[in-house]
């Protein structure tokens, strides 16, 4: 049987820093609020760049640290909610840059789970040996669809992009995957699309931003991560104790230290860069393991954890022999 090994990974964050000092112009807030209820400094913005951009360039980054190059790619997934347009996706617009062949290139939309989500399904494609090469990608430019008159959401989102190479294995490397959604809370977390037609009238639209109810988003988060990591844990046999690291979503370090206490993992298991980075959506995961694997905290043959979620409700996760 064919399985999924990770064969590279890079990421992508843009030059254009905000600090906290910068909000508190903007927005009723400090750098002490921001800090202690989050654990965010600085996070990346971008100011000329779009989401296929970033994607291209975590991408590169992924794909130089294989013997591998862009035309022996199979597939190409983006895990992204901020593409440059609705249609093409940021998918297409990547494989033209990367000048890869005339392979499938899809756009999901999994929120901040995507990345996961995304990862899931290469590792069936890849285990059904329809797909050898795949090009896994989390990418988002939220300061797109951040309102900066709402201090709720305003301080917490950023722009960045992660990648990683897949390829076929004979050993299992990905010990156990799942990722999960739950409809009934829509509204928790979301954006406006476009507006119903009555009578072919196109009425004026305001602009759609992201809209969140944080402390029900934090119950949900505090709850997810320690579910989905037990669930990895039972189906693969591996205790949460065994492994390695654990790359969580970055959302907020509160949300990863109430996790880490309540499943008992030290905090110098959990990989934290939120400080500087800020909550980028699909990209967090992918940014945070290959800043792990750039660090050195991350080993070949080292089995970690990675754990996400988001509006949908998503979530999900995996435990990784690297
Ligand atoms: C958003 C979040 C940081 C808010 O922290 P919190 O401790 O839950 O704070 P609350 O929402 O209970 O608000 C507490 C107070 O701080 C205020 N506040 C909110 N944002 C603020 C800000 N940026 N600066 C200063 N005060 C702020 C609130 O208005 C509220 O004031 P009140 O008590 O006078 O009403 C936190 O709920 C969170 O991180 N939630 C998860 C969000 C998330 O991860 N989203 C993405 C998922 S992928």
């Amino acid at each position: 049987m064919t399985h999924t090994k990770i064969l590279g990974t890079g990421s992508y964050m843009p030059n254009h820093i905000i600090t906290n000092q910068d909000l508190a112009k903007i927005v009723d807030t400090s750098d002490a609020w921001i800090t202690s209820r989050t654990g965010i400094k600085n996070r990346p913005m971008t100011i000329d760049e779009n989401t296929s951009d970033l994607a291209y360039q975590a991408a590169l980054k992924a794909l130089e640290s294989t013997d591998i190059s862009a035309e022996d790619l199979d597939l190409i997934i983006v895990a992204t909610i901020t593409g440059d347009y609705v249609l093409p996706g940021v998918a297409q617009l990547l494989q033209r840059k990367l000048g890869a062949r005339m392979i499938p290139a899809f756009d999901i939309n999994a929120a901040c789970s995507g990345f996961i989500y995304a990862l899931d399904i290469a590792d069936k494609m890849i285990q059904s040996e329809a797909y050898r090469h795949i090009l896994i990608v989390g990418a988002d430019i939220l300061s797109k669809i951040t309102d900066f008159s709402d201090r709720n959401t305003c301080v917490l989102f950023a722009d960045g992009a992660g990648a990683m190479v897949l390829g076929p294995s004979k050993e299992k490397h990905i010990k156990a995957i799942q990722t999960f959604s739950k409809g009934d809370q829509e509204l928790l977390l979301y954006m406006d699309s476009y507006p119903l037609k009555k009578n072919f009238e196109t009425p004026p639209q305001a602009r759609p931003f992201v809209k969140m109810q944080g402390s029900d988003v934090f119950k949900f988060a505090v709850w997810a991560m320690p579910y989905t990591l037990n669930k990895l844990s039972e189906t693969s046999q591996i205790a949460l104790d065994d492994l390695e690291l654990i790359v969580a979503h970055q959302a907020n370090e509160r949300i990863i230290r109430y996790a880490a206490k309540s499943l008992k993992i030290p905090m110098d298991k959990m990989f934290m860069n939120i400080g500087k980075t800020g909550n980028t959506s699909a990209a967090s995961v992918p940014i945070a393991i290959d800043e792990a694997v750039q660090s050195n905290r991350l080993k070949r043959n080292q089995v970690f954890g990675t754990v996400a979620f988001g509006g949908g409700l998503t979530w999900g996760g995996a435990i990784i022999k690297y």
